[in-house]
């Protein structure tokens, strides 16, 4: 089945591709999607991501599900990954995005809030424990995620296992220069604790988010490169229930035949 790094095995390339017009039209059906899966399951396990990427849908899902009363009492969140040793009140960590876009808005209880402590003194116990939490929920039901200008998904940088579960990772350099942005000043960003990618081929339905040109090329390769852990969200192509929602932008590169794809799966 694998040749090098590269999977050669494709039998299972089954990604629905969804493009909208711009980041509030990708923004509104990624809520969508996330409402849905609380709707059909009350007691979902759903895993988000931070970033630039999925910020606005989170905005839209928070009025959502303010606005149709929805409970998300019975609901768990998992943090998908976070910077190791950046302290959780730091703006551009992942627990303040996470807090002040999701958690806060709706009042989500302590109990049902589960993040990775990136200043704890036994990381490889945080990743037990966060195993451990996922193995006994039997499953992650939605991962919500960006990708990163290196392929990355979470912190899954390029190279890395796909039989991974939670796991502590030093940052390629892109990502270190990249997660820059999040920080109000410049940020020492070396190591990463993160779902493995594992998780993410597990989980019963994965959303991969993307918008702006820039993400252009990095999109191009997930959906027509080969399927390789050298640009991990690639593997996503091996995932029975993955959708990838971008704009425009991030499809400028894409060739006809995955733009005629795309318009046939989702009809948009
Ligand atoms: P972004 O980050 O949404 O801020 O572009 C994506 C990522 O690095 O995973």
């Amino acid at each position: 089945m694998e040749k090098g790094n590269e999977f050669t095995d494709k039998m299972n390339e089954k990604m629905e591709i969804k493009i909208f017009k711009d980041y509030q039209a990708l923004s509104e059906q990624a809520a969508s999607e996330i409402e849905e899966v609380i709707k059909l399951k009350p007691d979902a396990v759903i895993c988000l991501a931070t970033g630039e990427s999925p910020k606005l849908t989170y905005q839209l899902l928070v009025k959502k599900l303010i606005d149709g009363k929805i409970d998300l009492s019975d609901c768990t969140l998992i943090g998908l990954d976070e910077w190791v040793g950046v302290p959780p009140t730091t703006e551009g960590s992942c627990h303040h995005f996470l807090y002040k876009e999701i958690f806060s808005p709706l009042g989500i209880s302590e109990n049902q809030i589960h993040l990775f402590d990136a200043l704890s003194g036994n990381l490889f116990l945080e990743c037990q424990n966060m195993d451990k939490l996922i193995l006994e929920k039997g499953d992650i039901d939605l991962m919500v995620v960006g990708i990163g200008m290196n392929g990355h998904i979470g912190f899954n940088e390029p190279g890395i296992p796909v039989d991974n579960y939670s796991h502590v990772i030093n940052l390629d350099s892109t990502t270190q220069t990249v997660g820059q942005k999040y920080f109000a000043h410049p940020t020492e960003l070396k190591k990463g604790i993160t779902l493995g990618l594992k998780h993410l081929l597990q989980a019963e339905k994965v959303v991969l988010l993307a918008n702006g040109d820039k993400k252009a090329s990095i999109i191009k390769e997930t959906l027509e490169g080969p399927i390789s852990i050298d640009v991990p969200a690639t593997v996503l192509r091996m995932h029975l229930n993955a959708m990838v929602i971008i704009d425009e932008e991030a499809a400028g590169l894409l060739s006809e035949k995955t733009l005629l794809d795309s318009q046939t799966a989702s009809n948009v």
